[in-house]
């Protein structure tokens, strides 16, 4: 007899509480949600695709010095990966060309990324052959001079953060 007060409450009280309990679960989605977009905030898809570049680029260097194919491999196709996501963005330069500019601006980009994914992949074959004295001279002579040249062009603030590295280490296009 005393629990139909008692259900009576759960079925008053159930439907208001519903919305409340609901609503904390959203809120703590939305906040999820919010925090991971700060946590990327900071870098643009071109500018993940770069990082991701560079370090390929050092972890290249020691995997060559090592004579490791299979690493060099893996590193190889991690930055051509990298280049075939940067190529489908559009640099914040062209944002201050000219509207008659622009398309070319763009297409030349994109162009200078496909020598730079043209590169690597040839690269690639040298780390499939196994002849590392041909790989080194691919890497020296038309993958590193590729960032001086590519930040020159297309990149903003005169080419310095890229050069820039958090850990004191001499930057690809330091020279
Ligand atoms: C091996 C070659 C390259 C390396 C290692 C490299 C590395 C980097 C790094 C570390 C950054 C700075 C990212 C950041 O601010 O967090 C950057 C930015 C940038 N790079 Fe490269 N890069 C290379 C080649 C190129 C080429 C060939 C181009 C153009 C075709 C290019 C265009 C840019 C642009 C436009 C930015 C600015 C991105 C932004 O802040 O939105 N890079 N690069």
């Amino acid at each position: 007899m005393l629990r139909r007060p008692v259900l009576m409450l759960a079925a008053i009280a159930a439907p208001l509480l519903l919305p409340i309990v609901q609503n904390s679960g959203t809120l703590q989605q939305e906040r999820g949600t919010q925090e991971h977009s700060e946590e990327h905030e900071e870098e643009g898809p071109l500018e993940q695709a770069m990082s991701r570049l560079k370090g390929g680029t050092r972890a290249l260097r020691a995997m060559m010095a090592r004579q490791d194919a299979a690493g060099c491999l893996s590193i190889v196709s991690d930055m051509q990966a990298a280049v075939i996501q940067a190529k489908g963005e559009i640099p914040e330069t062209a944002e201050a060309k000219s509207e008659e500019e622009r398309p070319a601006f763009v297409t030349d980009y994109r162009r200078t990324m496909l020598t730079l994914l043209t590169n690597l992949i040839d690269l690639e074959r040298s780390f499939l052959d196994g002849d590392f004295e041909a790989a080194q001279a691919i890497y020296d002579e038309r993958v590193r001079p590729m960032e001086r040249e590519g930040h020159d062009k297309f990149k903003g603030g005169g080419g310095e953060r890229g050069e820039r590295s958090p850990r004191g280490e001499r930057g690809e296009g330091g020279r």
